[in-house]
């Protein structure tokens, strides 16, 4: 299935067109089989969609005791660490949504990273619905680095290889610093996949990625292809200056 690309004015506008799609997909997720199950993304970017999501407007607008939550990726640091992807999405969304502690399932990144990854594997094929033989989330958001990486899916790791585990720990030599990612399997058998890209320094990879030759192995987001599901890029103009095509 082509992605969709929608250019929107800034990191403001992108939070609302993807808070207004979150809702959507929840409640369709929700109708149809009960539940909701969503990947949140790390970094700094969601974190205008996380706020706009726990707030006043918004929060009512999902079944928050009917979804449950990941995370496409994590730094193997303690859950109150600065650079916790946990501690960014609690702060900012879960810990003012009612939502049940039970049905949020952050990484271990305390634990041994190889470990961490394995556990949180196991959770999610006990929790996540299987459709084709692996686990299929009704939504993960991504974003993505001025390098093209995705999740924790870095240029020149082997976790960008991996073609049978979900969840894998990666150690990335330019960080110096251990990461647990989804897999691509993973990512590309979700139902939806959202990617938010916002800013001028990520210009250059957003057109490498989107209208570049295909090379994975050097802009890990070109990885981002799901099987049947529906994936949707939602830049901010900045970040799409360069592109030929939108
Ligand atoms: C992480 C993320 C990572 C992030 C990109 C973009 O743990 O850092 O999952 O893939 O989405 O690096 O980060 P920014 O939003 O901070 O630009």
């Amino acid at each position: 299935m082509k992605p969709e690309i929608v250019v929107l004015a800034d990191l403001s506008a992108v939070a609302i067109e993807a808070a207004d799609r979150i809702v959507r997909l929840a409640h369709e997720s929700i109708a149809a089989q009960g539940r909701f199950t969503i990947a949140l993304s790390g970094g700094s970017t969601p974190r205008a969609l996380y706020t706009l999501l726990a707030s006043e407007e918004y929060r009512d607008r999902i079944e928050w005791d009917r979804a449950l939550v990941f995370w496409s990726d994590e730094r193997c640091v303690p859950s109150d660490d600065a650079d916790s992807n946990y501690r960014l999405a609690h702060e900012t969304l879960l810990s003012k949504v009612p939502i049940p502690s039970g049905s949020v399932h952050r990484v271990m990144g305390e634990a041994d990273p190889e470990h961490a990854a394995m556990l949180y594997e196991q959770i999610i094929r006990r929790e996540v619905p299987v459709r084709d033989s692996i686990p299929a989330f009704d939504l993960i958001l991504l974003g993505m680095g001025p390098d093209g990486h995705t999740a924790s899916l870095f240029p020149g790791t082997a976790a960008l290889h991996e073609k049978h585990r979900l969840v894998v720990a990666s150690f990335v030599p330019k960080l110096n610093a251990h990461r647990i990612t989804f897999t691509a399997p993973l990512v590309n058998a979700a139902a939806n996949v959202m990617v938010l890209v916002a800013g001028s320094d990520k210009a250059d990879a957003l057109r490498a990625v989107l209208e570049g030759e295909f090379k994975p192995d050097v802009l890990p987001a070109q990885m981002v292809r799901p099987e049947s599901g529906q994936l949707m890029w939602l830049v901010d103009r900045a970040a799409a200056v360069h592109l030929r095509h939108r």
